[in-house]
């Protein structure tokens, strides 16, 4: 996947996800609980009020809420009623349209970022959703991210003669082209890392396909479906799956935590 790709998927306008609680539940799991270590940088203490940016179904708002006063938001109707479920603060809302107004002290967000494929009016919405010198702390997919799963999905769909590079749903910058951008909103960056996060799955890289790669499956006819998936999982096999039969998604994270400046 090239850097071009990356830069061209950002303003493309790919088919929006829908989440299956059911499927997010048993595929991705492991999303909040490596999401943990991100709670210590946000350093949330008693009496703050934080903005949870793509909740999800709220399993990492939970803890944040024993700790502090949280709002959640999501774009996923379904997502937002799984947090209400747990009792949460919850409330349908594009992360690319906040309607907040200096109310927080932090903004938070895990692996939610890189599906908001208009980052500069995300960091609008986050800049006016904080209150003076307020937090934004977060982590997503980094510049490389899912790069083996990506390349699988894409060589597969122009083997098909459906061109894959213009369908990703997600945006997965560098840490420089972030940084810029959270800067000329007025940003201080404290923290910016890229690391690799090699991550096992629960299952074979299928039910990953099939929670979060909605945009690459939806171009592929119905009665073709099954067969592309079978596909797309051998090509990667030798790839992503260890001789211990752990299949490891290749993730990437861009991590950072910045303040809103005086
Ligand atoms: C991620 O958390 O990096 C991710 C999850 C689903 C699809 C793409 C990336």
């Amino acid at each position: 996947m090239s850097e071009k790709n990356d830069k061209q998927n950002a303003s493309s306008s790919p088919r929006s996800q829908q989440w299956s609680p059911e499927s997010y539940q048993k595929n991705a799991a492991f999303v909040a609980e490596l999401g943990l270590p991100l709670l210590d940088l946000l350093r949330p203490v008693p009496g703050e009020r934080i903005l949870d940016l793509g909740c999800g179904d709220g399993v990492l708002t939970e803890k944040l809420a024993k700790i502090c006063e949280v709002v959640g938001v999501d774009a996923s109707p379904e997502q937002v009623q799984g947090a209400q479920a747990l009792g949460l603060n919850a409330q349908v809302m594009s992360g690319e349209a906040l309607t907040f107004d200096q109310e927080f002290d932090a903004v938070f967000s895990n692996a939610a970022l890189h599906w908001m494929l208009n980052p500069d009016s995300v960091i609008r919405g986050v800049r006016r959703a904080l209150k003076p010198q307020g937090r934004f702390v977060a982590e997503f997919g980094g510049f490389g991210n899912v790069a083996a799963i990506r390349e699988a999905l894409e060589r597969e769909l122009d083997r098909r003669g459906i061109d894959g590079a213009g369908l990703s749903p997600w945006y997965f910058p560098a840490p420089d082209e972030y940084r810029g951008r959270l800067e000329a909103e007025g940003f201080a960056v404290d923290d910016m890392e890229l690391f690799d996060r090699p991550t096992p799955l629960p299952g074979d890289v299928t039910g990953w396909l099939q929670t979060f790669g909605e945009s690459y499956l939806a171009a592929v006819p119905d009665e073709e479906r099954d067969d592309f998936l079978t596909a797309v999982r051998e090509a990667l096999r030798p790839v992503i799956c260890g001789e211990d039969g752990v299949w490891m998604a290749d993730y990437v994270r861009l991590r950072f935590a910045a303040r809103l400046q005086a």
